[in-house]
Formats: C-alpha cells, structure tokens, sequence
C-alpha cells in the first residue's frame, strides 16, 4: 500500500486513499463548496499545490468516480443533484488548473450527462439525504434524509445545524459520557445528536420534537438508520407540556438539544423543561447554543440561573478541532451549555 502511484509517481496508493476518502466524507456530509478541504480532512495544510496535483493523477480520478460518485451508497442516498453537479464543477476545476493532466473521459462523460440531462426541478432545492461518517474506517453511518433549506414548511427542523454537528461530535470525541446512558433529545429536529448517541452506545435514546412535518421527518430517518433503529424511539414532546415532561424525566439520564435555545419566546419554554426534567443531580443536559444573538444567549443563560435549582457550565467549541464530522468554519460561535441540579 506504501508504493508510489506508477502513474504520478509523486504520492503512494494510500495517500491516493487518505484523499479519497477525505473527499468522500465531505460529499456524503455535503459539506459546502466554500469550506470543501480537497486534501486531507486531518491535515491543517488544506490545499497546497501538491493536493492539486495529486487530485489530478488520473488514478485519482478513477477512484473518485468508483469510490465516491457510483459508490453503491451514493447510489442509495444521494446527495442532490445540485451538489454533485457542484462537487464535479469544482473538482474538474483543480484539474484543469494544472496542465499536465487530461480530464478522465468517465467524469467529463458524466459530469456532461448530469448538467444536460437534469432539469431546472431536479436542482431546485428540496429533499436529499446527507452520510454522517463517524469513524476512521467510514463504517459507522448516520443517513439522515434532510431539506436543504434553512427554513421549511415553517420549521427550522427540517435540516441539520452546526450546533447539532457540535454536539454529536462531541459525542462521538467522548462517548463515555453517554455509553449505557438513557437519552433523550429536546427539540431533535432531523435528529443528528440523539442518533449518534445511539451509535455511541446509549442504552436508549427518545428523539423528541414538536412539530408534525418534523416528526415524520425523525421517523422516517429512524427507518432508514436500521442500525440503530431499536434503540431509537421518536415521540411528540412540546416543552410547554410540563407533565409530559416530568412523566419522561423519571427513565432519563441525559438530556441532549442542539440550537433549540435561539428565540426569546421560547427560551422560557425550554428553562421550565429543563427544571422539569432535571429531577436529580446525577442527570445531566448538553445543550449546544450557535450564538446568533447575544442577548439571547445571556437571556438562556440567566433564566437557568434565575431557577435557583440548577448549575451550569458553558464552554467555548467555536475553535474546537472537529474530530469527526466535517464543519470546518462555523457561521456563529458554538458554544456547550453543561446543565445539573444543584
Ligand atoms: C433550529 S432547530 C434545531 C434542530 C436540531 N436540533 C438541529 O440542531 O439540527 C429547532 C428545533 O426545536 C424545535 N422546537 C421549537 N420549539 C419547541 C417546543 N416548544 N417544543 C419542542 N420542540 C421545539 C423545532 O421544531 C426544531 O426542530
């Protein structure tokens, strides 16, 4: 595996590998043109001339066709079609860039079959499932069927926001925290964080929300994770309806909820679940703010104190290295707010 590419003669099949599974990771993830690493997800040098050439060794080429593009998992979850078209536009780009290297005739094929085939409807933005890889090997999988909109049908929980990517990251960085554990996820939206807690080892997790089309959404995502689909339960869970909260809180361990803190009307809402739910000090809540407004962020935090009954200690994970899944520059400071009764 150590050998040097006979083509390029300038890198070894495994770092033809490194590469092409970096790449893989962020077009499952459908991580955005603007912050696509074309190199090495681990390393911090991103894009130096040598990637550029090494993206361009036709070996490399052929296997990002085979392992990424007709992947039998790109096949089954595809990410849209906008975004392949962008994920070629861009890679074909690279290639172009350095004049020593021809196009393969299977991407130019496809890359002119995708923009002449596909219709003004097929790139409209709409349903498309994104891959959450956590592990090295790319094994352990998180599908998640997605809008690509930040706001639809009036909910915001149609899609995955960076807090939640946060949050299941640190997850998957610490999955002591959370091995054996009860879970369950206020305000789970596509339902990122509580699957991954599943994929870390929670003994059960309830992925809660309250909105119907949301709902549907986390359901038919439970489905699809098969893996996890047992330890995984979706139920309808309004943090306004306190008994239902308390009734929950007596089987939970942990409470989880990423970027459910970000209007002022419902901050309130979500402190009384908190208290609600936060019966004994060996439960804990992580919750995951992307701080958008300030005053909203000191506005959570005071009415947490204001209960008089909990403590809380909030860290900073804007600079946190993602270990895991792919958010190379979030759009607000992330921060993790740690919540126990005194
Ligand atoms: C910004 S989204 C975050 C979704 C997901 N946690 C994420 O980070 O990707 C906020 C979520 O909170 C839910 N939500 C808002 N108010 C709620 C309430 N009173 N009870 C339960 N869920 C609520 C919304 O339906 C939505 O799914």
């Amino acid at each position: 595996m150590d050998q040097k590419c006979v083509i390029c003669k300038s890198a070894t099949y495994h770092e033809h590998d490194t590469l092409t599974s970096s790449l893989r990771k962020q077009f499952w993830q459908m991580t955005s043109m603007r912050m696509f690493i074309w190199g090495d997800w681990d390393l911090t040098d991103m894009e130096s001339d040598e990637n550029i050439q090494l993206l361009a060794c036709p070996r490399v080429q052929g296997e990002v066709m085979k392992t990424i593009i007709f992947h039998e998992h790109t096949t089954a979850y595809s990410p849209s079609n906008r975004y392949i078209t962008s994920f070629l536009k861009k890679y074909i780009e690279k290639i172009e860039s350095m004049p020593d290297y021809e196009l393969d005739d299977e991407l130019t094929e496809f890359y002119i079959s995708l923009i002449s085939t596909t219709n003004t409807t097929s790139f409209a933005p709409g349903m498309c499932y994104k891959t959450y890889i956590l592990d090295k090997e790319q094994y352990t999988r998180i599908v998640l069927q997605e809008e690509q909109t930040m706001v639809s049908q009036g909910t915001t929980g149609l899609q995955t926001w960076d807090a939640s990517l946060r949050l299941a990251d640190f997850f998957a960085e610490h999955p002591g925290i959370i091995r054996g554990q009860r879970v369950v996820e206020l305000g789970a939206g596509c339902g990122l964080a509580g699957f991954t807690c599943a994929a870390m080892g929670a003994s059960n997790v309830l992925s809660t929300d309250f909105n119907s089309d949301v709902l549907k959404l986390l359901e038919g995502n439970r489905q699809t994770n098969t893996e996890y689909k047992d330890k995984v339960q979706v139920a309808e869970l309004d943090w306004a309806n306190l008994e239902e909260c308390a009734r929950i809180s007596s089987n939970v361990d942990v409470i989880i909820g990423a970027d459910v803190s970000y209007d002022p009307t419902i901050v309130p809402l979500l402190v009384a679940a908190l208290e609600t739910m936060l019966v004994s000090p060996q439960q804990v809540a992580y919750i995951t703010a992307a701080v958008r407004s300030q005053e909203t962020f000191e506005l959570f935090l005071k009415l947490v104190d204001d209960t008089g009954v909990l403590g809380k200690s909030v860290m900073d994970l804007t600079e946190a290295k993602m270990s895991t899944l792919c958010l190379p520059n979030p759009v607000s400071d992330i921060r993790l707010i740690l919540i126990t009764r005194k």
